[in-house]
Parts: C-alpha cells; sequence; structure tokens
C-alpha cells in the first residue's frame, strides 16, 4: 500500500551488467490463482509473483473459502473448489491496487449464488469500472457501483447469466477477461470481439485447464457448462518487469545484461518492436515454451537511440511499457511522437500526465497530448519527481535517473511492491545507482 512516505535515491550507477531474472508474470499469475481455485482437483503454480497485487487475487479466494498453501516463495498450491464450489465471503473483498484482479473477479463473481462486495485502494477506487459492468449487466449481471462507475463494485447472486457476442470498442484484457470468466456461468455461448488483439492468457489458461474455447487475435468464443480441470502452471518472468531493465541498459553506456526466461507472448512484446526502431541493441536467446508461453533470454547491450513516432498498431501490445518507453524517448537523439494511447489515463495513475510531470521535473522537453505525447531527447537533470504511487512510474523515474547529471528523489514508491517486489536489491545488483532514501 503506498503512505506517500516511501522514497528512494536514484543516480547514475556504473554501467549495468550481469545476468537476471525478474519475478513472475502479474497477469498470469492472477489467472492462476483464478482458474485454479475454480479447477476440480489441486493446482501447483511455480513462478508466481509474490506481488502485491497477486496476494491480494489469492486472498480473496481465501476469503471464499479455497485453501491456498505456500510451500515455497514464488510457489502456490491451490485446492481448486470447482465452478461451482465458492462460499459467500463474510467482509468486503480487497483487491488493493488491482484493476486487473478487480475487473477479472468481477466476471466470476457475476455467476455466483451470493453477493459480493469489491473494493480496492485510493488509486483503483477511482478507476473505471463501467467497461465491464456494461457487458456484464448485458448477460444480466446486477452490479452496483459509485455514481462515476467507480468501486466499491456491489454484486448480487446471479445463477442465470446469459451468453452474449460483445464487440468491445476498446482493447483491453480485462474487459474480455472477465466476459469470458462470466461466460463459463452462462448459459449458450459467449462470444468476445475486439478492436485490436490483447494478451491471451485467460484464453490459453482455460484451454490449459480443459475447457473448450476457440480463440484467434481479437476474438474469442466458448460455452457456459463445463468443468476446468486442476493443472500445474509455470509462469514466465514479465516481459513488463523486464521492460525497465531493457531500457535501462539501452541507455547506459557501457552496458550488456542478460534477462533470462522472459515470456515473450507476442501481445506483450511490442516495446520490443518500438525500442528496435529506436535503433536499441537486444538479442532474443535460446526461444523455448515454458508452462505453454513462448520465453527467450534477452540479451541488451547499449546503444544510441534515435527519437521515432510510435507505430499506433503496437499500443495495445506495450500498453504497461509506456512510462519506461517515455526515459528511452527522453535520452534519444531527437523527437518521439506517442499517439493511440489514452488508455494510460486510465492505469494506476494518469500514466501521460504523471510522467509528463515527473520528466519535466528532471529538466526533459515533454509535452502531453489527450491520447499521448511529445518528447524531445535531451539531457536529464537530478531533482525531485513523483510516481503518485504508480509502481511503474516510480521505476521508470529510477531508469530515467541512470542519465541524471545529479541525483533524484523518487517519491512514493511503495507501490513497487504491487508488480516488482526486491526491484531495488536486483537493480543495485546489475550496476543501477539506486538506495531506499
Ligand atoms: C492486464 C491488461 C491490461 C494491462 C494490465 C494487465 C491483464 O489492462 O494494462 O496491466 O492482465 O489483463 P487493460 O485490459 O485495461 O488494457
Amino acid at each position: 500500500m503506498s503512505n506517500g512516505m516511501t522514497e528512494w535515491c536514484a543516480a547514475p550507477g556504473r554501467p549495468l551488467s550481469g545476468s537476471l531474472r525478474v519475478p513472475g508474470d502479474k497477469s498470469v499469475s492472477h489467472r492462476a490463482v483464478m482458474l485454479g481455485a475454480l479447477a476440480e482437483g489441486t493446482t501447483r503454480v511455480r513462478g508466481f509473483l509474490e506481488g502485491e497485487d497477486t496476494r491480494a487475487t489469492a486472498r480473496v479466494f481465501q476469503a471464499m473459502g479455497v485453501r491456498i498453501e505456500t510451500p515455497n516463495a514464488s510457489e502456490r498450491i491451490i485446492h481448486g473448489v470447482g465452478l461451482h464450489g465458492l462460499r459467500a465471503p463474510v467482509a468486503e473483498l480487497d483487491c488493493g491496487n488491482a484493476g486487473t484482479g478487480m475487473r477479472l473477479l468481477a466476471g466470476v463473481l457475476a455467476g455466483q449464488a451470493f453477493d459480493s462486495v469489491l473494493v480496492g485502494d485510493a488509486s483503483l477506487s477511482k478507476r473505471p469500472m463501467r467497461r465491464v459492468i456494461d457487458p456484464l449487466s448485458a448477460m444480466g449481471a446486477r452490479i452496483d457501483a459509485e455514481a462515476g462507475g467507480t468501486p466499491p463494485l456491489r454484486i448480487h447472486s446471479n445463477s442465470a447469466l446469459q451468453g452474449i457476442d460483445f464487440k468491445s470498442n476498446i482493447a483491453s484484457a480485462q474487459v474480455k477477461s472477465a466476459v469470458l470468466l462470466a461466460g463459463l456461468y452462462a448459459a449458450g455461448e459467449t462470444r468476445v470481439r475486439e478492436p485490436h488483439p490483447t494478451r491471451d492468457y485467460t484464453e490459453r489458461m482455460l484451454a490449459a485447464f480443459g475447457w473448450p474455447i476457440e480463440f484467434a487475435p481479437g476474438e474469442a468464443r466458448l460455452r457456459g457448462g463445463h468443468a476446468l480441470r486442476a493443472t500445474d502452471v509455470d509462469v514466465p518472468a514479465d516481459f513488463s518487469s523486464a521492460a525497465f531493465f531493457l531500457i535501462a541498459a539501452s541507455v547506459v553506456p557501457g552496458s550488456e545484461l542478460r534477462l533470462e526466461a522472459v515470456g515473450m507472448n507476442p501481445r506483450r512484446t511490442g516495446l520490443l518492436s518500438a525500442l528496435r526502431l529506436m535503433g536499441a541493441d537486444i538479442r532474443e536467446e535460446a526461444p523455448r515454451e515454458q508452462g505453454g508461453e513462448p520465453v527467450a533470454d534477452l540479451v541488451v547491450r547499449h546503444a544510441p537511440l534515435h527519437g521515432i513516432e510510435v507505430p499506433e498498431v503496437l499500443v495495445p501490445d506495450m500498453i504497461d511499457e509506456f512510462p519506461a518507453l517515455f526515459v528511452a524517448a527522453a535520452t534519444a537523439r531527437g523527437r518521439t511522437v506517442v499517439r493511440g494511447a489514452a488508455e494510460l489515463r486510465v492505469k494506476e495513475s494518469d500514466r501521460i500526465a504523471t510522467m509528463a510531470a515527473g520528466l519535466a521535473a528532471l529538466g526533459v522537453e515533454i509535452t502531453e497530448t489527450p491520447d499521448g505525447a511529445i518528447i524531445e531527447g535531451g539531457a536529464i537533470r537530478g531533482g525531485r519527481a513523483d510516481s503518485h504511487g504508480d509502481h511503474r512510474i516510480a521505476m521508470s523515474l529510477a531508469v530515467a535517473a541512470q542519465r541524471a547529471s545529479d541525483p533524484v528523489v523518487i517519491d512514493d514508491v511503495a507501490n513497487v511492491a504491487t508488480s516488482f517486489p526486491g526491484f531495488v536489491e536486483l537493480a543495485k545488483g546489475i550496476g543501477m545507482g539506486i538506495s531506499d532514501a
């Protein structure tokens, strides 16, 4: 939880070097807990992200009667209760900072024979939930939110959901997943079509748990009335966590870094394409499969970057990486233009505004636009920048500090634990200059 008091002091360290493995993928870890809980049998999850977001999701299912063991750090054994085995919670269900947790849970809970209430922290309590409430309501769910469509979500019991043919106008894996998860409980077929393909972990994992599902980029369909069968889940390292180091090593002269077993789902790796357009030197080695997902070792070397117009088609595949990309742009030669990324305004913070303010505080010339930003590459100076409790902003500013002329104090960093516990230690270990102030 952010208490607004925790800060980092970051400054150039040495050239980045060494080998590291970042923690498990957040999207996959959330889904593994959810499907494991709703499956028949015991699911072992390896590489589980020990982040506050994913732990919150595990606690929510424990509060509904699911037994979850932690035999070792980054491992969970989930004793599934079956699709209809959840018990009514006695209290509100706290999703913490996690939009993924809350939106996917809304889909699961919409089809339960009990009432439930989903709550979140200050940031999550401001995030838009109409995007899931509307399609779930069209399936017959009854969900009350605050006047602005924000949490808490009060979900009424419902045992009669109907399948839906939902044409979404936002490219959102969370929306797609909420509808598909409700579809497990619905009569007939549930189909989701997206304006641009988004990450397909829900679809892949439903298939791995034995649920008949048809999917292709941008589209998925399934029918209610089957069962989930427990299976083991091997979580790849989170590409979005690796992204900070890909950029740090790209922009710090003399760096060469190896990131091991990074998840390479093509719906996640848009940043690689964008960085390569900017001139980055990133090699993929030993491409292989891990738990049904493509993974590879990434070897990144410093390279002089130049500004680009980020192709809009890449936006959904790098939606979580824009704060870091803005930093790459700030160090690059020339101008970088980002368009078609208005979704950034409704993430853990308004990521266009918080990055614009944070980089401007460090002397970077950056102009906000409604759906992106224009960034002039140049020098970065020291100073004080506020992450506004957004984990990815905090880590991106720490990367920016590696090129700053003076130390950078970064405020409100406690929420880094939502997605990347141990970031400071790992970053220090490869040569970044960062300390808990
Ligand atoms: C996620 C989907 C994305 C992403 C988030 C995780 C998921 O959100 O930003 O970090 O696990 O489905 P949207 O679906 O809102 O784009």
